[in-house]
């Protein structure tokens, strides 16, 4: 979906003020493009939206790790929510404090949670009695003050998304349930380097309904409100991103203000990905080929790829995909034709999409896929010896760009290999 910042001007698919094609003339494709200012925007708009209440917003890093995001978000005073030793890792080289980060995770091993402890990271939020032993044994052979705790609650809700990003029916593997969460909290000084102050909920990305979240949160509060040490809710991530012209419009201020009534007297942490950075993104891809098949179908083979970009083939996700140059006026645009998008990788999966896209294109012509700024370049791969692609990213001033990440090599692909 187009927006302010990623729009046409002259026909040209510009970000902010670049033209597109000026980026891939001097780097080529596939690459992913992404606009800071839209980053800072989208931030900036979660922040207002919950700006009544005392809440902190630490960015996803999952949704998209990128140095240069990381640091840009970090700069504008986000913190971090990490899922891995090395996504704490890239916050902290990003200029994150440790302070300002959250490790969540369904399965955190030994090694990375003697690291965070060590580094001194702001939030531990478990999801296992057995995470708690660990923890807070590490914290204790440290000899280090307790570490701050936030429970995370498996609140049976099913969340109204994709079965692949829905995490809080009773099904899955996250949170801990209620009855265990009681458990623990009526067991505190078992653990004295353990600080129990929050608890965490998360069910789902992609939340169109506040309805399945108002009951989770519910369910989280009475499970807290014996205990005048859980000051604080984590609310996890999951606001929404409208990816085609079908998808209804997100308004985060109205999630706010639907939640504001559970939220007001505790302090608030969000970890929002996708709301920060998918809209702020494109992946520029060239076309290879132009081939009809016996069924009637175009497909357009492009230089890009489910390595690239695996949404569409794991979540069958829609992206809205179109050309970098519009051809002729209004009224005499070309043509368009049902196409299919597809990538060279072999596997039927490798779709990138459907679109309408106009019968004049032709091999060397270039094609954006929109909103892939989160899920994206973080989730590509080197299957079949694809180099995963480079970055790019139009500064905060909206008028200069630079390279965030170079494109691998065939060289990088062999490293560590004997
Ligand atoms: C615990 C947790 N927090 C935050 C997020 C980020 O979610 P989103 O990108 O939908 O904002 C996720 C995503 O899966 C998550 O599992």
């Amino acid at each position: 979906m187009l927006n302010d910042s990623i729009r046409y001007h002259n026909d040209t698919l510009h970000i902010d003020a670049v033209p597109v094609t000026d980026i891939i003339q001097q780097i080529g494709t596939p690459v992913y493009l992404y606009s800071l200012p839209r980053a800072l925007h989208n931030l900036q708009r979660i922040r207002d939206a919950f700006g009544h209440l005392d809440a902190h917003i630490h960015y996803s890093a999952k949704a998209n790790a990128n140095l240069a995001i990381l640091r840009t978000l970090i700069e504008a005073g986000a913190g971090i929510d990490a899922v891995s030793g090395g996504e704490i890792y890239r916050a902290l080289k990003a200029g994150a404090r440790a302070d300002d980060i959250v490790f969540a995770g369904v399965g955190k091993s030994p090694d990375e949670l003697r690291y965070a402890v060590e580094q001194g990271v702001g939030w531990f939020n478990i999801e296992n009695v057995a995470e708690c032993d660990m923890l807070n044994q590490i914290a204790a052979e440290r000899n280090i003050s307790p570490a701050r705790v936030a429970l995370r609650l498996n609140p049976k809700v099913a969340a109204n998304t994709h079965p692949y990003i829905a995490t809080g029916h009773g099904g899955a593997k996250f949170g801990l349930t209620a009855a265990i969460i009681s458990e623990i909290l009526s067991q505190q000084e078992q653990y004295p380097y353990l600080r129990f102050e929050g608890i965490h909920v998360h069910i789902g990305s992609q939340l169109h309904d506040t309805e399945a979240t108002t009951r989770a949160l519910k369910i989280a509060l009475d499970l807290i409100a014996p205990y005048p040490n859980m000051r604080t809710v984590n609310i996890g991530g999951g606001l929404p991103v409208a990816y085609t012209e079908d998808d209804p419009l997100p308004n985060v201020a109205a999630f706010a203000e639907t939640l504001t009534p559970l939220l007001k007297d505790y302090t608030v942490l969000l970890e929002p990905g996708r709301s920060v950075i998918a809209d702020a993104g494109i992946l520029v891809t060239t076309i290879l080929y132009v081939k009809q098949q016996q069924a009637g179908q175009t497909f357009y083979i492009t230089d890009a790829s489910m390595t690239e970009l695996i949404r569409p083939a794991l979540y069958q996700a829609k992206h809205t995909i179109i050309p970098i140059i519009r051809r002729g006026d209004s009224a005499s645009r070309p043509t368009s034709v049902p196409a299919t998008i597809a990538g060279p990788v072999c596997e039927t999966a490798d779709v990138l999409g459907q679109a309408r896209l106009p019968n004049t294109l032709q091999p060397g012509d270039h094609l954006a896929i929109l909103t892939t700024g989160a899920y994206g370049a973080v989730m590509a791969s080197n299957y079949n010896a694809r180099p995963r692609p480079a970055e790019a990213a139009v500064n905060p001033d909206g008028e200069s760009w630079q390279i965030i990440r170079q494109r691998e090599t065939w060289d990088d692909l062999l490293r560590g290999e004997r």
